[in-house]
């Protein structure tokens, strides 16, 4: 999709059995304190099932008249049992704790990077800091990163799982996360909260650069509008910021109607009447997509204000143009 030298992938090999490649400062720690508590959880399992088994038949009743002298309780026991898992429940806050301040506390990305992420359904946008949009996470490797996120509509998570970290994206508000890539490469983005039809399919990947290579890629990504014909520019916007996660461009049903053979056409409205889809009203329906509603959907969309430019707005128009059929 953008224009950048291929990425090497990490080898699957670097992944282990229980998890997915370890590509950030804070990976390591987090699989440690994964590690420490599930063969915790495993040996107390065992144990407590262990015991159970050779109790039941160590101390079955062998005679029906037996009636054993039980002990009511065993001071040192029970002093035991409570001390023993407080203070393996203190050790593991302790542990998260010092990881998870390093991962969001206030000393944890000092002259970070800034990359804005809006959660819409059902894309993700990421905004950089010189005003450029994608739909991927492109970042240096080795630098402080820190991700501003919000949400259109309802809440979203960002979750890599490469980087083991992830983060809500919440409507009206900013939230923030931190990290350092530590391997070049191309991982996987997921949308970790239940966010309706399509959220499933709420995925994007963020592609970490080798050392000078992400300031080139930002300024050719940057550059497509003045490079593309309007049309080509057009279409890469359409996918880029979301269009087609609701509108389909070959006729198929979505949330959505299908922009295919729409415009220069008669479009019914939901008030009963009729409009000319023309440059006009496909650029209000982008701005103020409350306006007129096509009949027989929803009126779900948000507004694009703000989001898209006039001449991002003339380029998707272009494409428009070219799916008449
Ligand atoms: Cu966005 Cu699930």
């Amino acid at each position: 999709m953008s224009a950048t030298s291929p990425m090497p992938r990490v080898p699957l090999a670097e992944a282990s059995f229980w998890m997915p490649v370890q590509a950030s400062q804070n990976a390591a720690a987090t699989d440690h304190l994964f590690q420490f508590i599930f063969w915790l959880s495993a040996f107390f399992f065992a144990l407590i099932m262990g015991l159970m088994i050779l109790f039941v038949l160590k101390y079955r009743r062998r005679d029906p008249d037996q009636l054993g002298e039980g002990p009511s309780h065993n001071t040192a026991l029970e002093v035991l049992w409570s001390v023993i898992p407080l203070g393996l429940v203190i050790a593991i806050f302790g542990i998260s704790f010092v990881d998870f301040m390093k991962i969001v506390g206030p000393n944890a990305a000092p002259n970070a990077y800034d990359i804005g992420v809006t959660g819409q359904k059902w894309k993700w946008t990421f905004t950089y800091p010189n005003g450029y949009v994608d739909d991927a996470l492109h970042v240096p490797v080795d630098t402080p990163m820190q991700l501003t996120l919000s949400s259109e509509d309802v809440i979203h998570s960002l979750y890599i799982p490469a980087f083991r970290i992830k983060q809500d994206a919440v409507p009206g508000r900013f939230t923030k996360m931190f990290f350092r890539a530590t391997e070049p490469g191309e991982y996987v983005i997921f949308c970790a909260e239940y966010c309706g039809t399509s959220h499933s399919a709420m995925l994007s990947k963020v592609v970490v650069h080798r050392p000078g290579e992400y300031e080139k890629w930002l300024v050719e990504a940057s550059n497509f509008l003045d490079k593309m014909p309007p049309a080509d520019a057009g279409k890469k916007l359409f996918t880029q910021r979301g269009c087609a996660s609701c509108h389909s461009v070959d006729g198929a049903a979505g949330t959505g109607p299908t922009l295919k053979g729409v415009f220069g056409s008669m479009q019914p409205l939901t008030t009963g009447q009729k409009v000319l889809a023309d440059e006009n009203y496909i650029r209000e329906s982008i701005l103020n997509p409350q306006a007129k509603v096509v009949a027989g959907f929803e009126p779900v969309m948000p507004t694009f204000q703000g989001r898209l430019k006039d001449r991002e707005i003339g380029a998707i128009i272009e494409y428009l143009k070219t799916i008449k059929q």
